[in-house]
Formats: C-alpha cells, sequence, structure tokens
C-alpha cells in the first residue's frame, strides 16, 4: 500500500501536490476548531461584561463592578465551590456599609471631620464598600453597595474575567490607621476568620478558575 503510494508519487508529480494540499488543509481545519474550542471558554465569561464589549476591548478598558449575587449566580454558590457566596455573606465584610449607619460610626466621622452621612462619603466608602469612591460608570446594573466588602474588593483582577488571590498588601490598603484606629493586623490571623476555601476534592480545577 505504502510502496504503492511512493510509485504513484514517482510517477505522478500532479498527484502528490494533491495529496500534499490536503494534508496542509487538513492541519489548517484542525487548529482552527482547536482555537474555536479556546475560545468558547473564554466565552462563558463573557456574559459578564458589559453590553456591547467584547472581552478583548474589556481587556482595556477599565474595570465594571458585577457585585455579590452576580458571582454567586454563576458559580460560587454550589457544593463543588464550598458555598463561598454563603460564607462571605454571613462574614463582617458584608456589614461594612451597613455598619457606617451606627453609633460608633457617626463617633469615627466626628473624630475623622466628616460632616455628612458616612454612608455617603467618600472618606468612610473607600474603605467600607466594594469600589467605594468610584462614580456610577464603574458599576454594572447587578451591584449594590449595602453588599459591602464583596468579592471584587479582594480578587479582581486588572479587567473582569481575570481574577487573583490577595496577598497582605491588598488587605493593608483597607486595614490601616489612615482614618481611624484598628485591631492589629495578623495576616494568617486574619485570613483564617475569613476562610471560604473550596473543598479539597474540587482543587483540581482551582488552576483553570483563577488563571
Ligand atoms: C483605610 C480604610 C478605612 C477607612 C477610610 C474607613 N474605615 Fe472604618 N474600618 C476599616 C476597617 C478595615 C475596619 C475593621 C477594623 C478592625 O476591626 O480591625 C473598619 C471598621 C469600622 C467600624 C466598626 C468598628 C468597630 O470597632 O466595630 C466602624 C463603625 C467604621 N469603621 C466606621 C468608619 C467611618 C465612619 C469612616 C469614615 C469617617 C471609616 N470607617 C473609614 C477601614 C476603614
Ligand atoms: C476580604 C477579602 C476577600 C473577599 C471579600 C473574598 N475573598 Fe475569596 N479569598 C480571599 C483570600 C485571602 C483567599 C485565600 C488566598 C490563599 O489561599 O492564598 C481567598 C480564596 C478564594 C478562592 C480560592 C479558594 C480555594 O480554596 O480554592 C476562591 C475561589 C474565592 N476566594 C472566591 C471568592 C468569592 C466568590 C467571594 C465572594 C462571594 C470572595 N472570594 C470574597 C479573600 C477574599
Ligand atoms: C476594601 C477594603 C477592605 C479590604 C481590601 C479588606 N478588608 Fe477586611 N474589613 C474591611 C472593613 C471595612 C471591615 C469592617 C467590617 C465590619 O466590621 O462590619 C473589615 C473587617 C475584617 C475582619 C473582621 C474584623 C477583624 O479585624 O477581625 C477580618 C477578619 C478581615 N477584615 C480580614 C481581611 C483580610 C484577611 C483581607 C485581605 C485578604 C481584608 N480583610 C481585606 C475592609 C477591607
Amino acid at each position: 500500500m505504502l510502496n504503492n503510494f511512493f510509485n504513484i508519487v514517482k510517477t505522478n508529480k500532479k498527484i502528490a501536490v494533491f495529496v500534499l494540499t490536503i494534508a496542509f488543509s487538513l492541519i489548517i481545519i484542525i487548529d482552527s476548531v482547536q482555537s474555536n474550542q479556546t475560545y468558547a471558554i473564554f466565552e462563558k465569561s463573557d456574559f459578564l461584561l458589559p453590553e456591547g464589549k467584547s472581552r478583548f476591548v474589556q481587556e482595556k478598558s477599565k474595570y465594571h463592578y458585577v457585585g455579590i449575587e452576580k458571582c454567586a449566580s454563576i458559580c460560587h454558590n454550589n457544593e463543588e465551590m464550598g458555598f463561598q457566596y454563603n460564607i462571605v455573606k454571613n462574614s463582617p465584610h458584608s456589614k461594612a456599609f451597613k455598619i457606617l449607619a451606627s453609633e460608633r460610626a457617626m463617633r469615627y466621622a466626628k473624630n475623622a471631620n466628616v460632616k455628612e452621612n458616612p454612608q455617603e462619603s467618600s472618606v468612610c466608602l473607600k474603605c467600607h464598600v466594594t469600589g467605594g469612591g468610584l462614580d456610577s460608570s464603574s458599576f454594572t446594573s447587578t451591584y449594590k453597595k449595602d453588599d459591602g466588602i464583596t468579592c471584587e474588593a479582594c480578587h479582581k483582577g486588572e479587567y473582569i474575567t481575570k481574577t487573583f488571590l490577595p496577598k497582605e498588601i491588598d488587605c493593608l490598603k483597607c486595614h490601616n490607621d489612615s482614618v481611624h484606629k484598628m485591631h492589629k493586623f495578623d495576616f494568617n490571623d486574619k485570613c483564617a476568620k475569613i476562610a471560604h476555601p473550596r473543598p479539597k476534592a474540587k482543587q483540581k480545577t482551582l488552576i483553570r478558575v483563577l488563571s
């Protein structure tokens, strides 16, 4: 069979050219099918993007906060992910906006020379809501400031489909005494208090989600 093939090649150059053309076409077709599959993976998270923005435009333009409910509705409130939404929703961070209405908040505001309502003061909102201090063009309609400090305050990457794990320096942007005094910050200890790990058996998929 193979001998036959080479005989044909030897005797007929036209056929050889034909066979090579078919082979190259196949390589090109397979390659394009594979890159379409990669694109399909990106597209899964594309629905998060503000309307009319493709992922590639979004990469270069500014970030739009989608809010905790969106994170929950897509991936983060099921067994596989360890019900992270429920954990975060019941953590002190999710009360960060609400406590700005407390008496203690009024005292802190007074000491910091903030005359307006702390829930409306950019001085306080900077650390007490996700994306605090930014104007409304930075948020999609699903974002709510009542939710306080949410997923995107700690995991937001440069653009919306990119996430990352925070380090101590990311926490210290808020956990510092610049406006009012606070407890000593020990990174490991504080991380343990807000832990929302994924069940061990499911760790394999982490790389895909976080890369
Ligand atoms: C630099 C970031 C930052 C700014 C600005 C900020 N806070 Fe806070 N606030 C925090 C952090 C972090 C905590 C949690 C601190 C802790 O318990 O260690 C906190 C906690 C609080 C608490 C709860 C305190 C307690 O001891 O239970 C109140 C109330 C509060 N802040 C009010 C305010 C008010 C009012 C403003 C504006 C005048 C403000 N914060 C500005 C970061 C900030
Ligand atoms: C106050 C900051 C903070 C907030 C808010 C926050 N996270 Fe995290 N998240 C962390 C830290 C810290 C880790 C652990 C990082 C490490 O292990 O190095 C983590 C880990 C994770 C991981 C990896 C866990 C694992 O074990 O595989 C995922 C996924 C994640 N967070 C999702 C979320 C989601 C979804 C929300 C909102 C519902 C959220 N996070 C809110 C700080 C935060
Ligand atoms: C965007 C600002 C912001 C970031 C970033 C942030 N925090 Fe907080 N954190 C707060 C505020 C505000 C509170 C107070 C909320 C309340 O008392 O309701 C708080 C409270 C806490 C508390 C409960 C109070 C305490 O001190 O024991 C822990 C634990 C905590 N944060 C850990 C972390 C860790 C760990 C990180 C980084 C992975 C982090 N935070 C990043 C704003 C932030």
